[in-house]
């Protein structure tokens, strides 16, 4: 199969931006913040760099590593190291992820749109009401595709690296605009105590899990979509040395989105703990009540649907990759196939917040709703079971010495004690990690235990 035509990255920083740009998303802004609430603050910070090094950066360098040497869509990349085998279908596996986890991702994407003309213009009414008004909802869901469209119509060059050079930057500066208003809002100290202070008794078995699982989601991993923007990497290019910047990159934006608005939540007397309402609830009834919350709230919500733009166009790009590649499909027509794929199984997504009384409270899962049913299979199921799979894959069936040396084009150094760490790390504490992970998201390990 040819691999002429599917495009390349045009420099090295373009690289790391639109790998940034993947990984830095609701996950860390909206995800991240309310996690660490939920989870005592700084204990779960540190516990979460731990899983990021620990596992996250290990299996980003095999996902990397796969999609330089192949140079092709995940499901490509596996076949040309193991042939027609079985091992394949966790390539299918990330293409499938790649759809479904877009088709609810953009819904929320799409509140990120609807808040900031509501914060703009001040218009009021609970979060309810936006999220429970199917019209305006499926408008937005629609428009935020639309403009995740436009990026990946544009290919790998033109497209999305170009956006990613300009909308990567914004972000930081947004959000340390966000940061120094925070912290003169009288009584942020105590937030920035509850973030920086660790409280180590905190820490349960579930801290940890939410950790774990937060480094794949936040990472962009176990689905192949680093696979993927591997494979337009050149063979000279330093896959270590990008692949740390990404995700140093990714640490700070989530530190950052912390320090953004922990102080505010505790200036306004409000709990850390809200939960995943802390960025759409929480935040716009402290925008609303404070000077200048127009302006900074405004910011706050472009600064979401900036980050969240540069991660849908992530996931639409695995399966686009997939048509290129496997099928022969043009880019453009394997965009629009898949958005419409994509729309169609947003529908249900888009019913869950009380559109329809199915969607929102399935009767055979005990009332929960279909977005959270397929946040909890693609979010916490499918992400580390693919990024366990791909450890496995790369550890075991591809081997150690040719992924290492993979790594070394470009960075000869990793030959020696890097190389058998990360060999170690990918073989055994990933995989048995993982392993443990799944059993407990799944309940099996509760139900073993009980
Ligand atoms: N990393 C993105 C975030 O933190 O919002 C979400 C994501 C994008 C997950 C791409 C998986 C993926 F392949």
């Amino acid at each position: 199969m040819t691999t002429e035509g599917r495009g390349t990255w045009g420099s090295r920083l373009g690289f790391v931006l639109a790998a940034a740009g993947s990984a830095v998303g609701l996950g860390h802004i909206w995800r991240f913040p309310y996690i660490t609430g939920e989870n005592g603050g700084a204990a779960f910070v540190l516990l979460y760099i731990l899983c990021v090094a620990l596992i996250g950066v290990p299996i980003l360098f095999v996902e990397l590593a796969l999609g330089r040497h192949a140079q092709l869509n995940p499901v490509g990349a596996i076949r040309k190291i193991t042939g027609n085998s079985a091992w394949k279908y966790v390539g299918y596996l990330g293409v499938a992820a790649g759809v479904c986890i877009l088709s609810y991702y953009t819904v929320v994407a799409g509140w990120t749109f609807g808040y900031i003309f509501k914060t703009a213009f001040g218009w009021g009414g609970p979060h309810g009401q936006l999220t429970g008004n199917v019209l305006l909802n499926a408008l937005l869901f629609l428009a935020f595709m639309l403009l995740t469209v436009g990026v990946v119509y544009g290919g790998v060059q033109g497209g999305i690296e170009k956006w990613s050079k300009i909308l990567m930057p914004i972000l930081p500066l947004i959000l340390v605009a966000i940061i120094l208003y925070s912290l003169t809002l009288p009584g942020a100290m105590e937030g920035v105590r509850f973030y920086l202070r660790p409280d180590f008794s905190a820490i349960t078995g579930q801290t940890v899990l939410m950790a774990l699982g937060q480094a794949f989601f936040a990472n962009s991993l176990g689905m192949g979509a680093m696979v993927t923007y591997g494979s337009y990497l050149s063979k000279n290019e330093n896959i270590v040395t990008s692949g740390l910047s990404v995700v140093g990159f990714g640490i700070l934006i989530s530190f950052l989105a912390g320090f953004a608005i922990f102080p505010a939540v505790f200036a306004m007397g409000q709990d850390p703990a809200a939960g995943p309402q802390l960025v759409f609830v929480i935040l716009p009834e402290i925008f609303a009540a404070m000077p200048g919350g127009l302006v900074v709230g405004t910011a706050f919500f472009v600064l979401l649907a900036i980050a969240a733009l540069t991660s849908t166009i992530s996931l639409l790009e695995v399966p686009v990759a997939f048509l290129i590649d496997e099928k022969g499909m043009r880019r453009k027509v394997a965009t629009w196939l898949v958005a419409g794929v994509t729309v169609l199984f947003g529908i249900p997504s888009v019913l869950s917040f009380g559109g329809s009384a199915f969607f929102t409270s399935l009767p055979f899962l005990g009332g929960m709703s279909f977005f959270d049913l397929m946040d909890f299979i693609f979010g916490a199921v499918a992400l580390p079971l693919g990024g366990m799979l791909f450890a496995i894959l790369v550890g075991w069936r591809w081997g150690m010495a040719r992924a290492v040396a993979e790594m070394a084009q470009g960075n000869p150094a990793f030959m020696g004690l890097p190389g058998a760490v990360w060999g170690f790390l990918v073989r055994y504490v990933c995989p048995a990690v993982i392993f443990v992970v799944m059993l407990h998201q799944t309940g099996i390990l509760r139900k073993l235990m009980e």
